[in-house]
């Protein structure tokens, strides 16, 4: 294991213990309280561990989150049917309601942990694909939580209940980013013309760099430019094998057009088509001296993601 991925496992392992001795910070009563029951030792935060006050209590003393921070919300959802509204995320409360509003009986998620948090929301959105893989994410083992992104309260952008529009809410965190996507060649994000989840799952992937399909399976990319995705009957090997688009282009923006690795077209084909090559790419011919007509690779090789009638992509 790197270094890294000893951090990150280990990371887990800190979480996984956190979790197991969170029932006592669900049943919101910490030390002053009995010890849980052995019953509910096992129970994630939130889960029934106490009484469930009836749903519209809360209003009574809550009525400004009750009327402008949450029926107007997708979750007021949870007032239908057998749901605990209110409860359904802070907990069972008829003890916080005994007690005049005591606020160490009640689940408050400014105590919680990024894994605390997560373990609460997942309840009930483990079952979207969309969202499944946080608990391996690179985010929650960074100590990015759910509510980092998102507020079932005070939500900036009605859209999913995040905290900004969503390309402000990554930037605040990815300068780097924010950085690249100002290059002279890019994906508008910037404009919105195309948005970092069309690319990355925020909640995480099977994939390395939250992306949505791994580079080298391509389909990220070919979703949208569907024209590069073949099947052809003379493939480029690169375009799908190692590195897939990625062998040839950056993704979020460059100061090469075409979102090229490089400025001069030739210095990219020659990386793989060395004269003498020992490697899989077929070496140039010798009559492509460098003399300035060569250069231009693709002013002949114009099919340069694959060709159905030339087998050197010239058409
Ligand atoms: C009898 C009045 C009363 C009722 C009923 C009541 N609360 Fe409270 N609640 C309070 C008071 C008082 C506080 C403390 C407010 C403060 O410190 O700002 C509080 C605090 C809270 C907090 C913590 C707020 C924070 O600042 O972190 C949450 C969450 C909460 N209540 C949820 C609920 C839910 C859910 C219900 C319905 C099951 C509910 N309350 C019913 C009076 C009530
Ligand atoms: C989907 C989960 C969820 C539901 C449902 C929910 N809350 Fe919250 N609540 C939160 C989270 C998360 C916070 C922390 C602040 C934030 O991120 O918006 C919070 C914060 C609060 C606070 C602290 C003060 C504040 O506004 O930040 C109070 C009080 C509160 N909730 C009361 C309620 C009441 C009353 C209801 C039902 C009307 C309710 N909550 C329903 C998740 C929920
Ligand atoms: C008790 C079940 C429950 C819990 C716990 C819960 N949610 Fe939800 N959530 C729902 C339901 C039901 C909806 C509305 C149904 C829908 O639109 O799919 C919803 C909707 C959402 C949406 C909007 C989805 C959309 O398509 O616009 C977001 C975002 C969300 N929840 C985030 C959270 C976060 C973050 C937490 C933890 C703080 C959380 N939820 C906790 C049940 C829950
Ligand atoms: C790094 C920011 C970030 C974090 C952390 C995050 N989300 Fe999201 N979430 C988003 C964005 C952005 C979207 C909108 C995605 C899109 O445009 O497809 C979203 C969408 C959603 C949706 C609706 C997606 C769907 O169609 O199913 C739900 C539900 C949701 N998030 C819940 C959660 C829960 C629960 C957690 C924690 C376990 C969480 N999110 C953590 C940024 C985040
Ligand atoms: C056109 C698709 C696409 C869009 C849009 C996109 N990304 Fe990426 N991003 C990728 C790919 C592919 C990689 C992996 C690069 C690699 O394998 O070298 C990546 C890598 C990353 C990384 C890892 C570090 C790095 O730069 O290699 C971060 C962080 C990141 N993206 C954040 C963002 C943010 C934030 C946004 C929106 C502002 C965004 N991305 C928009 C495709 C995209
Ligand atoms: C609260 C801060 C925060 C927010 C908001 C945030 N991120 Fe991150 N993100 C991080 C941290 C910290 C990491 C892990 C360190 C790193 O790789 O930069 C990370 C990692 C990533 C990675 C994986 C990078 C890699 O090398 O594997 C991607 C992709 C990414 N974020 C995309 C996004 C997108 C898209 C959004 C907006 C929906 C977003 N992030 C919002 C803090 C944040
Ligand atoms: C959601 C759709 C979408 C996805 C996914 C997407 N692109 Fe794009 N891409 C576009 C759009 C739209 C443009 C045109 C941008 C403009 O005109 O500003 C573009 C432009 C480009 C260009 C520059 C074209 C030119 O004429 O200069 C390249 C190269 C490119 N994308 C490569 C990629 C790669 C590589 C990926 C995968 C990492 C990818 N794209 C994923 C929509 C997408
Ligand atoms: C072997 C290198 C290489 C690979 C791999 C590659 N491209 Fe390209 N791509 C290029 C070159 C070179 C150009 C510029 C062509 C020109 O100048 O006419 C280009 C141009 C583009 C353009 C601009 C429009 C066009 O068709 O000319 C898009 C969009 C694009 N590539 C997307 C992709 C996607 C998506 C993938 C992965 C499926 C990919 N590329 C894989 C070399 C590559
Ligand atoms: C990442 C490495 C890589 C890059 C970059 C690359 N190629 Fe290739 N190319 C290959 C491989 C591997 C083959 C398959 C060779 C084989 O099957 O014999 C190939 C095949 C070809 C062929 C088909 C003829 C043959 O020998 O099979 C042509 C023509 C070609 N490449 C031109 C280009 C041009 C022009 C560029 C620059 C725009 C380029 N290549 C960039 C790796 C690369
Ligand atoms: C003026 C047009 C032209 C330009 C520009 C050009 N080529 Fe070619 N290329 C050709 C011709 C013609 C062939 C031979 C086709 C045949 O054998 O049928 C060829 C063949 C190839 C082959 C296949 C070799 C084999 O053994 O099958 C590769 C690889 C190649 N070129 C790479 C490049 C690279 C890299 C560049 C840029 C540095 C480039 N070409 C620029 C015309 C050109």
């Amino acid at each position: 294991m790197t270094p890294h991925r000893l951090r990150v496992f280990c990371f887990f392992i800190a979480c996984f213990l956190a979790v197991q001795s969170l029932p006592s910070r669900a049943s919101g009563a910490p030390q002053e309280s009995p010890p849980p029951q052995k019953s509910s030792s096992s129970l994630a935060p939130g889960q029934a561990s106490g009484v469930y006050a009836d749903n519209d209590v809360c209003k009574t003393c809550h009525e400004e989150v009750w009327t402008k921070h949450f029926f107007n919300t997708p979750h007021s959802a949870l007032l239908k049917g057998n749901q605990h509204g209110c409860q359904g995320c802070h907990g069972p409360a008829q003890a916080h309601v005994d007690g005049g509003g005591d606020i160490t009986k009640i689940i408050r998620f400014e105590t919680l942990s990024p894994a605390q948090t997560a373990a609460i929301c997942t309840k009930c959105h483990q079952a979207s694909p969309e969202t499944q893989n946080f608990a391996k994410s690179e985010h929650l083992a960074n100590g990015v939580s759910c509510t980092s992104c998102h507020s079932p309260h005070k939500s900036a952008d009605v859209n999913f209940l995040l905290v900004k529009s969503q390309t402000e809410l990554c930037y605040g965190c990815h300068t780097a980013q924010r950085a690249e996507f100002a290059r002279p060649y890019r994906h508008r994000v910037d404009v919105g013309l195309i948005q970092c989840s069309d690319c990355h799952n925020p909640h995480g992937t099977q994939t390395g760099h939250q992306v949505r399909a791994a580079a080298g399976q391509f389909a990220v990319c070919t979703k949208c430019h569907t024209d590069t995705m073949g099947p052809f009957v003379f493939e480029h090997a690169p375009v799908k094998t190692d590195e897939g688009c990625m062998s040839c282009h950056t993704p979020h923006g460059s100061t090469n057009p075409r979102l090229l690795q490089v400025n001069n077209v030739n210095f990219l084909c020659l990386r793989c088509h060395t004269p003498n090559t020992n490697g899989a790419a077929s070496g140039v011919p010798s009559f492509h001296n460098q003399a300035t007509k060569y250069q231009a690779c693709t002013l002949c090789h114009t099919q340069i993601h694959g060709s159905n009638f030339d087998p050197v992509f010239f058409r």
